[in-house]
């Protein structure tokens, strides 16, 4: 078995074959090189150049489709199945990666559009502001998908409209990190980013890769979220000035930090209202109001005084607001709850 984390100043093709044997990682998450003549962005980025890492390895374009489909037969050769791989990519070579993904066995999942502020102007085209991520799993046993694990069934987004789906629709909004001052790689992936992906498609102690790990980003949000991590990085100044950092990462040191998603049954969920609570219920609401200043911020805190969920909530203040069964009137939040 792999150790808790171990990381390869090498070719990822060639590591793989070397140090990881079949069916033996639960997740992939990688972002490889973009065949753009990486090494030159920051031509194209209005950043200083004084605290980007030297040493990107660029891929030249006309060996991409190659390049591509020698690391996606190892990627789909190392992956347990029921194993889950995520790849980043730009458009650029993006069919090259859906080619070499269709002569897999890895079935897809979902194409995900990864939204955020590019950092670069063009005045005569629409401006780049996304990127591909392609979710797909290796066939053969179930799938690790956590669907509870950042928000319950029921927890409600202030302006109304289920959390739990806002956060699991395919067009996520996640900004680059802004790290004015520190070394970084040229193209460092968020760590909320990873965050996401890890927690949905893996569990503690499970075994994270990354076949191109730049600044390891992957491999520190995994060791910080307690996963095991393995990875390769072929350039060796990327390489040392990362292992370096890394031995500074907190085994589990991020799970502090992730919010823990509501419980999904309330204690007096089911049991019949009284006009009377419905009376004081409302009153208090109205009160709430005044102090939280949201609605859901306001049902919120009677959800936890009343031990009530909050669509029940809801029904018995429109109730008590509108003086019938509810079935007119009823407040903004639960129409758009359900
Ligand atoms: C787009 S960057 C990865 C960025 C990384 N996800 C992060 O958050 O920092 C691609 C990385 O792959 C490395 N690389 C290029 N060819 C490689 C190969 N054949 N094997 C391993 N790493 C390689 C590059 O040096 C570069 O650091």
């Amino acid at each position: 078995m792999l150790h808790e984390a171990q990381f390869f100043n090498e070719d990822c093709v060639e590591g793989c074959r070397r140090h990881i044997p079949d069916s033996t990682v639960d997740l992939i998450v990688t972002d490889p090189p973009y065949g753009i003549q990486g090494h030159q962005l920051h031509k194209h980025y209005n950043r200083k150049e004084e605290f980007v890492l030297d040493g990107y390895v660029e891929v030249p374009a006309e060996e991409y489709p190659e390049f591509t489909r020698l690391w996606i037969s190892e990627a789909e050769r190392i992956l347990r199945p029921g194993g889950s791989i995520y790849i980043v990519s730009g458009y650029t070579h993006l069919v090259d990666i859906l080619v070499a993904l269709r002569a897999t066995s890895l079935r897809e999942v979902n194409h995900l559009v990864w939204k955020y502020n590019f950092g670069v102007y063009t005045s005569r085209k629409y401006i780049s502001s996304h990127y591909h991520i392609l979710y797909y799993v290796k066939p053969g046993r179930p799938i690790t998908f956590n669907t509870g694990c950042r928000y319950g069934p029921k927890e409600q987004h202030e302006n109304g409209g289920s959390l739990n789906y806002l956060d699991r629709e395919d067009v996520w909004v996640i900004n680059r990190e802004y790290k004015p001052g520190q070394t970084k790689n040229k193209n460092a992936l968020p760590s909320q980013l990873l965050i996401k992906i890890i927690q949905y498609s893996s569990n503690e102690g499970d075994l994270v890769c990354d076949l191109f790990l730049g600044s390891f980003s992957t491999a520190k949000v995994a060791i910080g979220l307690n996963r095991r991590a393995v990875g390769f990085e072929k350039s060796s100044t990327a390489f040392s000035h990362q292992v370096a950092e890394m031995k500074t990462v907190q085994r589990g040191g991020l799970l502090d930090q992730l919010r823990a998603p509501a419980l999904e049954s309330h204690p007096n969920q089911g049991k019949p209202w009284s006009d009377d609570e419905r009376r004081q219920v409302y009153r208090r609401y109205v009160g709430l109001l005044k102090v939280c200043g949201t609605k859901g911020k306001a049902i919120e805190v009677l959800s936890r005084e009343t031990g009530r969920g909050r669509f029940s909530l809801g029904k018995a203040i429109a109730v008590a607001k509108n003086g019938d069964s509810g079935a007119t009137g009823q407040l903004d939040f639960v129409e758009i709850v359900s």
